[in-house]
Protein backbone atom coordinates (compact mmCIF):
# COMPACT_ATOMS: atom_id res chain seq x y z
CA UNK A 1 0.00 0.00 0.00
CA UNK A 2 2.72 2.30 0.78
CA UNK A 3 4.67 1.39 -2.35
CA UNK A 4 1.10 2.23 -4.33
CA UNK A 5 1.38 5.47 -2.78
CA UNK A 6 4.86 6.72 -3.25
CA UNK A 7 4.39 5.95 -6.95
CA UNK A 8 1.04 7.70 -6.93
CA UNK A 9 3.18 10.55 -5.15
CA UNK A 10 5.95 10.34 -7.90
CA UNK A 11 3.73 10.05 -10.91
CA UNK A 12 2.02 13.04 -10.24
CA UNK A 13 5.12 14.97 -9.05
CA UNK A 14 6.45 13.86 -12.95
CA UNK A 15 3.07 14.59 -14.39
CA UNK A 16 3.39 18.31 -12.59
CA UNK A 17 7.07 18.62 -14.56
CA UNK A 18 5.21 17.48 -17.88
CA UNK A 19 2.69 20.61 -17.67
CA UNK A 20 5.29 22.69 -17.20
CA UNK A 21 7.35 21.33 -20.17
CA UNK A 22 4.62 19.79 -22.84
CA UNK A 23 0.77 20.88 -23.31
CA UNK A 24 -1.89 20.43 -20.94
CA UNK A 25 -3.65 17.82 -23.30
CA UNK A 26 -1.17 15.71 -23.80
CA UNK A 27 -0.13 15.62 -20.12
CA UNK A 28 -3.74 15.11 -19.29
CA UNK A 29 -4.16 12.22 -21.25
CA UNK A 30 -1.31 10.87 -19.99
CA UNK A 31 -2.38 11.38 -16.28
CA UNK A 32 -5.35 9.84 -17.18
CA UNK A 33 -4.14 6.47 -18.38
CA UNK A 34 -1.95 6.33 -15.85
CA UNK A 35 -4.37 6.98 -13.27
CA UNK A 36 -6.00 4.06 -14.77
CA UNK A 37 -3.26 2.27 -14.44
CA UNK A 38 -2.71 3.26 -11.18
CA UNK A 39 -6.27 2.35 -10.35
CA UNK A 40 -5.97 -1.32 -12.03
CA UNK A 41 -2.65 -1.30 -9.54
CA UNK A 42 -4.75 -0.29 -6.47
CA UNK A 43 -7.43 -2.72 -7.42
CA UNK A 44 -5.16 -5.48 -7.84
CA UNK A 45 -3.30 -4.39 -4.51
CA UNK A 46 -7.03 -4.59 -2.47
CA UNK A 47 -7.75 -8.14 -4.26
CA UNK A 48 -4.23 -9.40 -3.00
CA UNK A 49 -4.80 -7.36 0.66
CA UNK A 50 -8.50 -9.54 0.59
CA UNK A 51 -6.62 -12.55 0.02
CA UNK A 52 -3.84 -12.41 2.03
CA UNK A 53 -6.40 -11.14 5.07
CA UNK A 54 -8.70 -13.94 4.39
CA UNK A 55 -5.46 -16.41 4.85
CA UNK A 56 -4.24 -14.79 8.12
CA UNK A 57 -8.16 -15.51 9.31
CA UNK A 58 -7.11 -18.84 8.35
CA UNK A 59 -4.31 -19.03 9.97
CA UNK A 60 -5.72 -17.47 13.19
CA UNK A 61 -8.56 -20.53 12.60
CA UNK A 62 -6.02 -22.98 12.32
CA UNK A 63 -3.67 -22.01 15.42
CA UNK A 64 -6.80 -21.44 17.77
CA UNK A 65 -8.02 -25.22 16.70
CA UNK A 66 -4.39 -26.33 17.47
CA UNK A 67 -3.95 -24.46 20.55
CA UNK A 68 -7.74 -26.05 21.52
CA UNK A 69 -6.17 -29.75 20.40
CA UNK A 70 -2.92 -29.21 22.76
CA UNK A 71 -5.37 -27.80 25.73
CA UNK A 72 -7.01 -31.55 25.18
CA UNK A 73 -3.70 -32.87 25.07
CA UNK A 74 -2.61 -31.61 28.31
CA UNK A 75 -5.78 -32.42 30.05
CA UNK A 76 -5.65 -36.36 28.65
CA UNK A 77 -1.95 -36.33 29.64
CA UNK A 78 -2.53 -34.57 32.89
CA UNK A 79 -5.22 -37.31 33.90
CA UNK A 80 -3.02 -40.21 32.50
CA UNK A 81 -0.35 -39.11 34.66
CA UNK A 82 -2.28 -39.12 37.21
CA UNK A 83 -4.02 -42.34 36.24
CA UNK A 84 -0.51 -43.80 36.58
CA UNK A 85 0.15 -42.38 39.56
CA UNK A 86 -2.22 -43.92 40.97
CA UNK A 87 -1.93 -47.28 39.23
CA UNK A 88 1.76 -47.26 41.07
CA UNK A 89 0.71 -46.62 44.22
CA UNK A 90 -2.02 -49.42 44.30
CA UNK A 91 0.54 -51.92 42.92
CA UNK A 92 2.81 -50.47 45.85
CA UNK A 93 0.23 -51.02 48.21
CA UNK A 94 -1.31 -54.04 47.01
CA UNK A 95 -1.04 -56.74 49.86
CA UNK A 96 1.84 -60.06 48.50
CA UNK A 97 0.61 -62.74 49.47
CA UNK A 98 1.93 -65.84 48.36
CA UNK A 99 2.90 -69.51 50.28
CA UNK A 100 3.90 -73.25 50.18
CA UNK A 101 4.43 -75.79 52.93
CA UNK A 102 4.96 -79.49 53.42
CA UNK A 103 3.12 -81.41 55.67
CA UNK A 104 5.38 -83.60 57.49
CA UNK A 105 8.69 -85.04 58.20
CA UNK A 106 7.45 -87.95 60.04
CA UNK A 107 5.66 -89.91 57.65
CA UNK A 108 1.70 -90.69 58.19
CA UNK A 109 -0.27 -88.66 59.06
CA UNK A 110 -4.00 -90.02 60.66
CA UNK A 111 -7.75 -88.87 61.49
CA UNK A 112 -8.89 -90.38 65.16
CA UNK A 113 -12.50 -90.93 65.23
CA UNK A 114 -13.04 -87.16 64.56
CA UNK A 115 -11.53 -85.44 61.15
CA UNK A 116 -8.12 -83.82 61.54
CA UNK A 117 -7.50 -80.47 60.55
CA UNK A 118 -4.21 -80.91 58.99
CA UNK A 119 -1.23 -78.87 59.71
CA UNK A 120 1.56 -78.07 57.13
CA UNK A 121 4.43 -77.52 59.36
CA UNK A 122 7.06 -77.33 56.92
CA UNK A 123 7.02 -73.73 55.48
CA UNK A 124 8.66 -73.23 51.96
CA UNK A 125 7.34 -69.88 51.75
CA UNK A 126 5.22 -67.61 53.17
CA UNK A 127 5.13 -64.56 51.76
CA UNK A 128 2.68 -62.20 53.80
CA UNK A 129 2.50 -64.49 56.93
CA UNK A 130 -1.50 -65.16 55.64
CA UNK A 131 -0.70 -69.35 56.53
CA UNK A 132 0.23 -70.38 59.85
CA UNK A 133 1.98 -72.90 60.62
CA UNK A 134 0.76 -73.41 63.91
CA UNK A 135 -2.84 -73.95 62.82
CA UNK A 136 -2.76 -74.81 59.31
CA UNK A 137 -4.74 -72.22 58.53
CA UNK A 138 -4.44 -69.32 55.42
CA UNK A 139 -6.30 -66.06 56.34
CA UNK A 140 -7.28 -63.90 53.99
CA UNK A 141 -5.70 -60.46 54.32
CA UNK A 142 -7.53 -58.54 51.98
CA UNK A 143 -10.63 -59.26 50.25
CA UNK A 144 -9.56 -60.29 47.16
CA UNK A 145 -9.50 -63.56 44.48
CA UNK A 146 -7.31 -66.08 45.91
CA UNK A 147 -6.18 -69.42 44.30
CA UNK A 148 -5.99 -72.38 46.70
CA UNK A 149 -4.25 -75.64 46.20
CA UNK A 150 -3.06 -78.90 47.40
CA UNK A 151 -1.25 -82.47 46.78
CA UNK A 152 -1.58 -84.91 49.05
CA UNK A 153 -0.21 -88.81 49.31
CA UNK A 154 -0.40 -91.81 50.32
CA UNK A 155 1.09 -95.75 49.25
CA UNK A 156 -2.80 -96.98 48.70
CA UNK A 157 -3.20 -100.81 49.08
CA UNK A 158 -6.63 -101.65 49.31
CA UNK A 159 -7.59 -98.77 50.88
CA UNK A 160 -9.26 -95.16 50.34
CA UNK A 161 -7.01 -91.97 50.44
CA UNK A 162 -9.66 -88.76 51.12
CA UNK A 163 -8.93 -85.01 51.50
CA UNK A 164 -11.10 -81.84 51.88
CA UNK A 165 -10.79 -78.47 51.66
CA UNK A 166 -12.48 -76.26 53.66
CA UNK A 167 -13.61 -72.18 53.67
CA UNK A 168 -14.68 -70.84 56.60
CA UNK A 169 -15.00 -74.42 58.07
CA UNK A 170 -17.23 -75.63 56.01
CA UNK A 171 -16.35 -78.23 53.17
CA UNK A 172 -15.93 -76.96 49.57
CA UNK A 173 -14.27 -79.71 48.32
CA UNK A 174 -13.69 -83.45 48.52
CA UNK A 175 -11.83 -85.94 46.87
CA UNK A 176 -11.05 -89.69 47.15
CA UNK A 177 -8.89 -92.22 45.91
CA UNK A 178 -8.56 -96.11 45.97
CA UNK A 179 -5.52 -98.25 44.80
CA UNK A 180 -4.54 -101.74 45.80
CA UNK A 181 -0.93 -101.72 44.05
CA UNK A 182 0.69 -100.25 47.73
CA UNK A 183 2.63 -97.64 45.46
CA UNK A 184 2.18 -94.00 46.19
CA UNK A 185 -1.51 -92.46 44.71
CA UNK A 186 -1.88 -88.75 44.80
CA UNK A 187 -4.88 -86.44 45.21
CA UNK A 188 -4.39 -82.82 43.95
CA UNK A 189 -6.47 -80.13 42.99
CA UNK A 190 -7.58 -76.49 43.49
CA UNK A 191 -9.67 -73.59 43.29
CA UNK A 192 -9.74 -69.87 42.46
CA UNK A 193 -11.56 -68.56 45.40
CA UNK A 194 -13.23 -65.32 46.14
CA UNK A 195 -12.63 -64.35 49.55
CA UNK A 196 -13.39 -61.54 51.78
CA UNK A 197 -11.08 -60.23 54.63
CA UNK A 198 -10.49 -62.71 57.51
CA UNK A 199 -11.84 -65.63 55.33
CA UNK A 200 -10.11 -69.26 56.07
CA UNK A 201 -9.29 -72.34 54.26
CA UNK A 202 -7.77 -74.97 55.58
CA UNK A 203 -7.39 -78.94 54.24
CA UNK A 204 -9.25 -81.37 56.71
CA UNK A 205 -8.33 -85.35 57.09
CA UNK A 206 -11.80 -87.43 57.55
CA UNK A 207 -12.01 -89.68 60.60
CA UNK A 208 -10.38 -92.49 60.07
CA UNK A 209 -8.11 -91.48 57.03
CA UNK A 210 -4.67 -91.05 56.60
CA UNK A 211 -2.09 -89.57 54.35
CA UNK A 212 2.00 -89.68 54.26
CA UNK A 213 4.95 -87.30 53.51
CA UNK A 214 8.40 -87.04 54.85
CA UNK A 215 10.82 -84.84 53.90
CA UNK A 216 10.48 -84.97 50.31
CA UNK A 217 7.15 -82.25 50.43
CA UNK A 218 4.66 -85.03 49.14
CA UNK A 219 1.92 -83.78 50.28
CA UNK A 220 1.78 -79.97 50.41
CA UNK A 221 -0.94 -76.96 50.83
CA UNK A 222 -0.08 -73.57 48.29
CA UNK A 223 -2.03 -70.69 48.15
CA UNK A 224 -1.73 -67.13 46.28
CA UNK A 225 -3.21 -63.58 45.98
CA UNK A 226 -4.20 -63.43 42.06
CA UNK A 227 -5.73 -59.68 42.86
CA UNK A 228 -7.48 -57.59 45.43
CA UNK A 229 -11.04 -56.46 45.19
C1 LIG B 1 2.15 11.11 -23.32
O1 LIG B 1 1.36 10.24 -24.12
C2 LIG B 1 1.70 10.29 -25.48
C3 LIG B 1 0.67 9.44 -26.20
O2 LIG B 1 0.41 8.25 -25.56
C4 LIG B 1 3.14 9.85 -25.68
O3 LIG B 1 3.50 9.90 -27.05
C5 LIG B 1 4.07 10.67 -24.85
O4 LIG B 1 5.39 10.21 -24.94
C6 LIG B 1 3.59 10.72 -23.42
N1 LIG B 1 4.44 11.59 -22.66
C7 LIG B 1 5.07 11.27 -21.58
C8 LIG B 1 5.86 12.38 -20.95
O5 LIG B 1 5.02 10.14 -21.12
C1 LIG C 1 -4.99 -41.95 29.00
O1 LIG C 1 -6.05 -41.21 28.44
C2 LIG C 1 -6.75 -41.83 27.40
C3 LIG C 1 -7.78 -40.87 26.86
O2 LIG C 1 -8.58 -40.37 27.89
C4 LIG C 1 -7.40 -43.10 27.92
O3 LIG C 1 -8.05 -43.78 26.88
C5 LIG C 1 -6.34 -43.97 28.52
O4 LIG C 1 -6.97 -45.09 29.12
C6 LIG C 1 -5.55 -43.23 29.56
N1 LIG C 1 -4.48 -44.09 30.06
C7 LIG C 1 -4.15 -44.14 31.34
C8 LIG C 1 -3.01 -45.02 31.69
O5 LIG C 1 -4.73 -43.47 32.16
C1 LIG D 1 5.46 -95.26 51.20
O1 LIG D 1 6.35 -94.88 50.15
C2 LIG D 1 7.58 -94.39 50.56
C3 LIG D 1 8.40 -93.94 49.36
O2 LIG D 1 7.87 -94.38 48.18
C4 LIG D 1 8.32 -95.40 51.38
O3 LIG D 1 9.55 -94.88 51.83
C5 LIG D 1 7.47 -95.79 52.54
O4 LIG D 1 8.09 -96.82 53.26
C6 LIG D 1 6.12 -96.29 52.07
N1 LIG D 1 5.31 -96.58 53.24
C7 LIG D 1 4.61 -97.69 53.32
C8 LIG D 1 3.84 -97.86 54.58
O5 LIG D 1 4.61 -98.49 52.44
C1 LIG E 1 11.08 -80.02 50.99
O1 LIG E 1 11.01 -78.68 51.36
C2 LIG E 1 12.05 -78.26 52.24
C3 LIG E 1 11.78 -76.84 52.63
O2 LIG E 1 10.77 -76.78 53.54
C4 LIG E 1 13.39 -78.42 51.57
O3 LIG E 1 14.39 -78.07 52.47
C5 LIG E 1 13.56 -79.85 51.13
O4 LIG E 1 14.75 -79.97 50.40
C6 LIG E 1 12.38 -80.28 50.27
N1 LIG E 1 12.54 -81.69 49.96
C7 LIG E 1 12.73 -82.12 48.72
C8 LIG E 1 12.93 -83.60 48.55
O5 LIG E 1 12.75 -81.38 47.76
Amino acid sequence: MRAAISLLVLLLSMCGVQTESHGTDVSTQNVSAELRELRDMVMVLRSDNVAMKTEVDNLKKENAAQEAELTALKTILAANQTEVENLVKEIKAAPKVAFSAGLTNSGYTEAGSSELNLVFSNVITNVGEAYSSTTGFFTAPVRGVYYLRFTVRDNLSSHYMFIIMHKNGKQLMKLHEYDTDREPSYLSSGLTLQLEKGDTVNMVLPAGKRIYDDASNYSTFSGFLLFPL
